[in-house]
C-alpha cells in the first residue's frame, strides 16, 4: 500500500486526459473545445452545442442538418418503453421512471450490447457509436415526457415533425389539442440556452460515473442509466430541485437572515451554493439570472425570485460565505426559472439530465476513442480486522 496516494472523493486524482470542457474554477471560466459558454449561449443552440461536444468542431450547415435530421428522427419510443412508463405508481418521482427507461431501452438495441457482440467491436466502430448517440440524444426527451404524462394522468403525446429539439420537448409534455399549436417560441429558447449550460461540465459526479460505468465496455443506455442515477443525488443534479424547496421553507425576504444563521450553525446547507471546482461565481449562474427575468415577463414574475435574491444578497455579503469561497452555483436559479414555466418541482433533476445525456456521451466516445481507457478500478486502504479464524454461532458472544 506504500506507494498508493489516499484521495478520498477524487479532490486531487485527474482520471482521464480530456479535451472536452476547460473549467478555470477560480475565475469563473467554462468552456466548450474551446468556445466561452457565454458566447454559445447567445449564439449557438442545443443541437450544435451537442455535437461540437461529441465530435469536437462546429458543424458546416450540412453536417447540422443531417445530424438534426437524424435525432429528430429518432424521437419515437418503442411501445414496449411506454408501456413500462406506465407501469409506474401514479407517484413515482419521475427521475425514477427516468432512470428505468434508459436501462430498459438497454435491451432494444443488441447491436449496442457488448455481452453480446465482441467488445471491441463496439468500441471501435465509428458506425455503431454514432447510432447509439442519435438515439439517445432523439429519444430521452421522450422519456422524459413520458414520464411527465404518466405522473398528471395524461395521454402520451407523439413527437412532432418541423419543430426544434427544445419546442417539440414542451409540446410533447404539454401540448393543448389545438390545431396549429407551437410552444411559445421565447420559452423554448430559454428552455434551449439552458440546456446548453447544463449540457457538459467535466468531470462531475455523474460523467465520472458515465467513464466509470462505461470502462467496463458496457452499452451506453445502462452506462446512462448509471450516470443518471449520480445526478438524481441533492449534491448534484437533485439541488436544483432542493434549491426550490428551500426557498418554499423560507418563503419571505425577511427571513433570510434567520436561515442563514442555522446554515452557519450547519443545521442546514444552502443548496446552490457551493461548488468544488468554482470557487468564484459560476458563469453559468450569471446567464440563467439574466434568462429568469425573461421567462418572468411571459408566464409571470415567481415572487420567490425575491428570496433567492435577497439570500444571494446576503451570503455574498456574509464573513462565513466569503471566507469559504461559496457562490451560486448553477442549480441557484434554473428551479425558479423551472417553476415559472410551470413544470412541478419534481422534474427538475429531468431537465438537467437531458442536455447533460450530450456531455455523458461525448466522454463515452473520447474514452472509446482513448487506447490509454482500461477498466476503472481504484484502489483503497484497507483499515479493517487482520486474519482472524472463523467461530461457530453457538460459541460468539
Ligand atoms: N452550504 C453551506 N456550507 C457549505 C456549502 C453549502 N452549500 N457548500 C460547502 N459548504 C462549506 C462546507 O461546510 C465546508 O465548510 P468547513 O470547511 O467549515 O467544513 C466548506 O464550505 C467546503 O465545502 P466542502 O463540502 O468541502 O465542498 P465540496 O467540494 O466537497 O462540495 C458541493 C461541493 C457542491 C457538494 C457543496 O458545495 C454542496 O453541497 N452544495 C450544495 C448542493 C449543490 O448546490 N449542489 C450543486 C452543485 S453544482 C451543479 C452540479 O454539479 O450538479
Amino acid at each position: 500500500q506504500g506507494l498508493r496516494v489516499y484521495d478520498p472523493a477524487f479532490q486531487n486524482t485527474a482520471v482521464a486526459k480530456s479535451k472536452i470542457t476547460y473549467i478555470d474554477g477560480d475565475n469563473g471560466i467554462l468552456r466548450y473545445r474551446g468556445y466561452p459558454i457565454e458566447e454559445l449561449a447567445e449564439k449557438s443552440n442545443f443541437l450544435e452545442v451537442s455535437y461540437l461536444l461529441i465530435y469536437g468542431e462546429l458543424p458546416s450547415k450540412e453536417q447540422f442538418t443531417h445530424f438534426a435530421h437524424e435525432v429528430m428522427h429518432h424521437t419515437f419510443l418503442h411501445v414496449k418503453v411506454t408501456e413500462l412508463m406506465s407501469s409506474f405508481n401514479y407517484d413515482a418521482h419521475p427521475m425514477g421512471m427516468f432512470i428505468s427507461g434508459l436501462a430498459a431501452m438497454s435491451t432494444f438495441h443488441p447491436e449496442a450490447n457488448p455481452a453480446l457482440n465482441s467488445s471491441d467491436m463496439y468500441v471501435r466502430d465509428e458506425r455503431i457509436r454514432n447510432k447509439q448517440i442519435l438515439r439517445l440524444l432523439g429519444k430521452v426527451p421522450t422519456l422524459a415526457a413520458v414520464a411527465y404524462r404518466h405522473r398528471i394522468g395524461r395521454a402520451f403525446n407523439t413527437p412532432q415533425k418541423g419543430l426544434s429539439y427544445t419546442e417539440n420537448f414542451l409540446y410533447m409534455m404539454d401540448h393543448l389539442s389545438e390545431a396549429n399549436y407551437r410552444p411559445n417560441p421565447k420559452l423554448a429558447h430559454a428552455l434551449d440556452v439552458l440546456f446548453i449550460l447544463h449540457a457538459d461540465h467535466e468531470l462531475n459526479c455523474s460523467t465520472a460515473a458515465m467513464r466509470h460505468i462505461g470502462s467496463s465496455r458496457v452499452d451506453p443506455y445502462s452506462a446512462i442509466a448509471g450516470a443518471s442515477s449520480a445526478l438524481y443525488g441533492p449534491l448534484h443534479g437533485g439541488a436544483n430541485e432542493a434549491v426550490l424547496r428551500m426557498l418554499e421553507e423560507i418563503k419571505t425576504a425577511d427571513a433570510v437572515p434567520g436561515f442563514l444563521e442555522q446554515v452557519k450553525q450547519r443545521k442546514k446547507k444552502l443548496m446552490g451554493f457551493g461548488h468544488r471546482v468554482y470557487k468564484n461565481y459560476d458563469p453559468r449562474a450569471k446567464i440563467i439570472r439574466q434568462i429568469a427575468y425573461e421567462v418572468f415577463e411571459i408566464c409571470g414574475n415567481e415572487p420567490l425570485i425575491e428570496v433567492a435574491i435577497e439570500l444571494e444578497r446576503a451570503a455574498l455579503a456574509d464573513e462565513y460565505f466569503v471566507k469559504r469561497r461559496l457562490y451560486p452555483n448553477v442549480d441557484f436559479y434554473s428551479g425558479l426559472i423551472y417553476k415559472a414555466m410551470g413544470f412541478p418541482t419534481d422534474f427538475f433533476p429531468v431537465l438537467f439530465a437531458i442536455p447533460r445525456v450530450a456531455g455523458w456521451l461525448a466522454h463515452w466516445v473520447e474514452a472509446c476513442k482513448d487506447p490509454d481507457t482500461k477498466i476503472w478500478r481504484p484502489r483503497q486502504v484497507y483499515e479493517g480486522e487482520g486474519k482472524r479464524g472463523y467461530v461457530p454461532i453457538e460459541h460468539r458472544n
